[in-house]
């Protein structure tokens, strides 16, 4: 008889931490790190969102900007994202959370500049921003084979996974 092997989906991993000290903030190798509260601060950076998004995926971002509930934080180089993700203040789709916590979501790296920290600064130092703008609860959440950015949330002091929620793209 044929043997059959089925592969169990891969978790998508929740995790939450308490930060009230400023992460240390490794240096960037290249670009420069951008907090983008609302629609107009990411103004200056239209053209590189376009590169990487496209503009129906551009007009998205600068709607979701609209709203107080996201921001958006990037490290950009040469006119182009090298970095990025979104954060949402207060809410998420999948799960919840606490009234003014932060989810930090949706990031992605350039693959050209992948495992030079990009990821890892830009996430700290949006994380001292928010620290230091009085968020203290914060939410990540990955594919629990994701070892970049399991290595990033480990070393910023979240420890075990709080959930576990349907992996989604
Ligand atoms: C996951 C992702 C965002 C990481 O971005 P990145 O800028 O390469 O991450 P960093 O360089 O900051 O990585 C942090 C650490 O993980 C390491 N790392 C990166 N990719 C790795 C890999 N594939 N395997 C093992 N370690 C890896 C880095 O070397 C670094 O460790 P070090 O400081 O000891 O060198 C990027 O790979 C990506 O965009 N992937 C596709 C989209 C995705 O998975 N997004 C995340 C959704 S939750």
């Amino acid at each position: 008889m044929e043997s059959q092997t089925t592969t169990l989906p891969l978790k998508q991993l929740v995790f939450r931490a308490e930060l009230r000290s400023p992460l240390p903030e490794r240096k960037l190798s290249l670009g420069a790190f951008h907090f983008c509260p609302s629609a107009t601060s990411a103004l200056p950076l239209s053209s590189a969102l376009l590169s990487r998004f496209g503009v129906p995926g551009t007009l998205k971002m600068f709607g979701r900007l609209l709203t107080p509930s996201r921001e958006f934080i990037c490290v950009a180089a040469g006119g182009r994202l090298a970095t990025y993700a979104v954060v949402n203040v207060g809410f998420c789709r999948r799960y919840a959370v606490e009234p003014g916590a932060i989810l930090l979501c949706n990031g992605w790296t350039d693959p050209q500049y992948r495992g030079r920290g990009l990821m890892e600064g830009m996430l700290a130092r949006a994380i001292n921003h928010l620290i230091a703008r009085g968020s203290r609860i914060f939410y990540m959440d990955t594919r629990e084979n994701n070892t970049a950015m399991r290595i990033v949330i480990e070393r910023f002091g979240f420890g075990p996974p709080v959930s576990t929620i349907e992996p989604y793209d």
